[in-house]
């Protein structure tokens, strides 16, 4: 699997509609990002991908399979892991509760301490600090926290919700290195970003959100381009 399809997804918050008719496709292995102001839909439209609220409207297709208004459960199983925005790690917990929170929640117990082991090993900082508190991280150590907890699901298709917001330059860089090594791996993913720049410069197709439509798609090298993105987000 790995391809994620959208189309005419409607996100209904009582009389608010967050997103009206949205198409969107994410082929395997590839990099999405999705963009646009403050109160666009992003959140809602990852929030609906992956069932945290379930779709007013429209379909939503995994490699061909309709999963519309599955539960976030039934998604997480198929292989969909979110990063929601603000990383809400559980500050009380451990690092390592956390990690083992994070969704190997199905696997067999070896093979769940198998992938907290790979997964400290591929972030040093949180096998040092495996029995501390995940409330003591940095903001850059606990949105790392955040992402390896959902990498503990083994998923195919990952959305990311602002993994970058807030951090300071040098975490920005390691989150991007990030995600284009996930990428390389295999793994198929749609970034909501701040960080147009950034984003675009590791992402396959751009598209921009405004008020739950979409203003503008297209290469990221297009939009990058573009007169509209530039004018909007890339001024100075
Ligand atoms: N749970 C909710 N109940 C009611 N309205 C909501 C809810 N969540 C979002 N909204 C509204 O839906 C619209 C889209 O919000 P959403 O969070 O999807 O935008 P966003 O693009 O992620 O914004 P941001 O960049 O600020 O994170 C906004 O008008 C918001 O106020
Ligand atoms: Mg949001």
């Amino acid at each position: 699997m790995n391809r994620l399809s959208v189309t005419g997804l409607r996100v209904r918050y009582g009389p608010i509609e967050a997103v009206r008719g949205l198409d969107l496709e994410v082929g395997p292995g590839e990099i999405v990002a999705l963009l646009g102001a403050n109160g666009a839909g992003k959140t809602s439209t990852l929030s609906a991908i992956a069932g945290l609220v379930p779709p007013s409207g429209g379909r939503i297709l995994l490699d061909g399979e309709d999963v519309t208004g599955l539960p976030a459960e039934a998604l997480a199983r198929r292989g969909v892991g979110l990063v929601p925005e603000g990383r809400r790690v559980f500050a009380s917990l451990t690092v390592a509760e956390n990690l083992l929170l994070g969704g190997a929640v199905h696997a067999p117990p070896p093979e769940r301490r198998a992938r907290l082991r790979r997964m400290e090993d591929r972030f040093p900082v949180l096998g040092e600090r495996r029995d501390q508190k995940a409330g003591l991280l940095s903001g850059g150590e606990q949105q790392m926290l955040a992402i390896a907890r959902v990498l503990m699901a083994a998923p195919r298709l990952l959305l990311m919700d602002e993994p970058s917001l807030g951090l300071a330059p040098q975490m920005v860089e390691r989150v991007f290195d990030l995600i284009a090594q996930l990428r390389s791996e295999g793994l198929t993913i749609l970034l909501v970003e701040q960080n147009v720049p950034m984003s675009l410069d590791i992402a396959n197709h751009g598209v921009v959100l405004a008020n739950g439509r979409v203003s503008l798609r297209g290469t990221a090298r297009d939009l990058l381009a573009s007169d509209a993105v530039r004018g909007a987000y890339l001024a100075g």
